[in-house]
């Protein structure tokens, strides 16, 4: 596996011509990482996730749907919309090229813009990471509170403002995230 030195060279290298989604990288790296050490987690694989979440972001249409149809069917690729294919494109690219093996990390960058029902550790770190990190120009500090007290908490509460941020805008919300909201709902009322 790569190390987190190397995945930030490569985030450098790939996000070179876009400043601001650089920094933001940067960003979730340092709270990923802080939220990793905070609970016990590699802080290492939070690192390579963090830098790696994003590298393609900028891909165009027909490269990442080049990428995906080797993996996925079109069915497949219908449920997700395309603001959410970057995290799978990077998932592929992490394996394909840089040779990640490890499911954990794997996953924390493929679900990082939608979330799943039982997500891992990292994953959830990845996840509210990418969401609270400071520069966001929304306000994020009591999440990014919330998560050092009560992870699964916070990755309820950024589920919900997703899937309203979404709604009021009219755009689909993938079922994994609605599935992942009833997951906490159902945990939170002693369900699971
Ligand atoms: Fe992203
Ligand atoms: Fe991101």
């Amino acid at each position: 596996m790569i190390s987190s030195n190397e995945a930030r060279e490569l985030a450098v290298q790939f996000l070179a011509k876009v400043p601001k989604r650089l920094s933001h990288t940067e960003s979730v790296a340092t709270l990923a990482k802080k939220l990793a050490i905070h609970y016990h987690e590699d802080s290492e694989k939070a690192l390579v996730a963090s830098y790696l979440h994003d590298i393609t972001k900028y891909y165009s249409k027909e490269r990442a749907l080049f990428l995906l149809s080797k993996y996925y069917s079109k069915a497949e690729i219908k449920m997700w919309p395309i603001q959410t294919w970057h995290g799978l494109t990077a998932e592929i690219y992490a394996k394909e090229h840089l040779l990640v093996d490890d499911f954990d990390t794997l996953n924390a960058i493929k679900y990082h813009t939608v979330g799943r029902p039982k997500m891992s550790l990292l994953e959830k770190i990845i996840y509210v990471s990418d969401y609270a990190e400071e520069l966001r120009t929304f306000e994020t500090k009591d999440i990014r509170e919330l998560a050092f007290h009560d992870l699964d908490l916070a990755v309820y509460k950024v589920l919900v403002h997703v899937k309203n941020h979404l709604d009021l805008t009219n755009e689909k919300v993938v079922g994994l995230s609605i599935d992942a909201i009833k997951y906490y709902q159902n945990r939170f009322n002693g369900g699971i």
